[in-house]
């Protein structure tokens, strides 16, 4: 077993082997316990600063780096893009250069643009986390997720998982197909022709057209947030006939197994892509997937902390 990871930064899941997928996920276990105790904060990373920088809108992601970074007793500063200087016309790269110089040892990033976080990362001596790049990677998502899989499922190996939606533009999916396949989960990837490029299939995921066939015997169901901020027009003629065609009512659930779980990264579409009963009941675990992104981002930047220091 590998005690550490290989990288300073978090840029993408497919950049990560089997193991280090597994070493984050034993250490999430960790910090999981002690997010369960009354006193739930740990002098881990005392002294150290991180800085999230979200260049596009985010509950979850931002919300829980910046609890994560303070039960790790990192001092946290939240860049605020539409009230900072890059308003008068300071490039991305000096304002990341700009906060790095005041200390900055991690630097959390999402934006709009694919390769973003990668681009930064040849800049700054600082770990860099992708907390999403436009339609290319959002891998502490997809960690969370399978996190989440392993408390209910126990091994992801052998496990039939299928993700629905919009897949041509989400990077949650993405991240999740590296991951899954590499933990040696069946992924299933279903869609309309229009956001399910054929090109999916090289990453070694099967394609459906047929929602029933896809969910058939599915151990995981996971939805996609319909990314309309991405689409352009003419992927689908109406979201009532998107949810009729894609959507996950709880009649559509019965093709897979009994005990599936449904996930969804969120922020939900109800009656879009998910009925509120489907989103509601007891097969549900989308808020346990909010709950568990705190210790597995409190254990990205363990992880990193300590590979900066080797
Ligand atoms: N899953 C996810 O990235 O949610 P937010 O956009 O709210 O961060």
């Amino acid at each position: 077993m590998i005690k550490s990871i290989n990288g300073r930064h978090l840029l993408g899941t497919k950049d990560l082997s089997a193991r280090e997928i597994m070493l984050y996920l034993k250490s999430a276990r960790s910090f999981k316990d002690i997010l369960r105790r009354d006193i739930k904060k740990v002098p881990t990373l005392r002294g150290r600063t991180v800085v999230n920088l979200f260049f596009e809108p985010s509950t979850r992601t931002r919300t829980s780096f910046e609890l994560a970074a303070k039960r790790l007793s990192t001092d946290v500063i939240n860049f605020q893009a539409p009230s900072s200087s890059i308003l008068k016309g300071e490039s991305l790269l000096d304002t990341v250069l700009t906060v790095e110089a005041l200390g900055a040892d991690i630097i959390i990033i999402r934006h709009s643009s694919s390769g973003v976080p990668h681009m930064l990362s040849r800049h700054v001596r600082a770990s860099v986390i992708n907390a999403g790049d436009g339609t290319n990677e959002h891998p502490t998502q997809a960690l969370l997720d399978a996190f989440t899989i392993q408390e209910k499922k126990g091994e992801l190996a052998g496990l039939k998982v299928a993700i629905i939606g919009d897949i041509l533009h989400s990077r949650v999916a993405k991240s999740n197909i590296y991951c899954l396949k590499k933990l040696g989960a069946e992924v299933r990837l279903i869609g309309p022709a229009t956001l399910l490029p054929e090109c999916m299939g090289q990453l070694g995921a099967r394609t459906f057209s047929s929602m029933e066939e896809g969910i058939e015997d599915a151990d995981v169901i996971m939805m996609l947030r319909l990314q309309l901020e991405r689409q352009g027009k003419g992927f689908f003629p109406t979201t009532d006939e998107y949810f009729r065609q894609w959507g996950l009512s709880g009649k559509r659930l019965r093709a897979a197994k009994p005990d599936a779980i449904i996930m969804h990264p969120g922020p939900m579409n109800r009656g879009t892509e998910i009925s509120s009963e489907v989103a509601d009941g007891g097969n549900s675990v989308i808020l346990e997937q909010v709950t568990n992104g705190l210790a597995v981002r409190m254990a990205v930047m363990f992880h990193l902390d300590e590979r900066k220091e080797q």
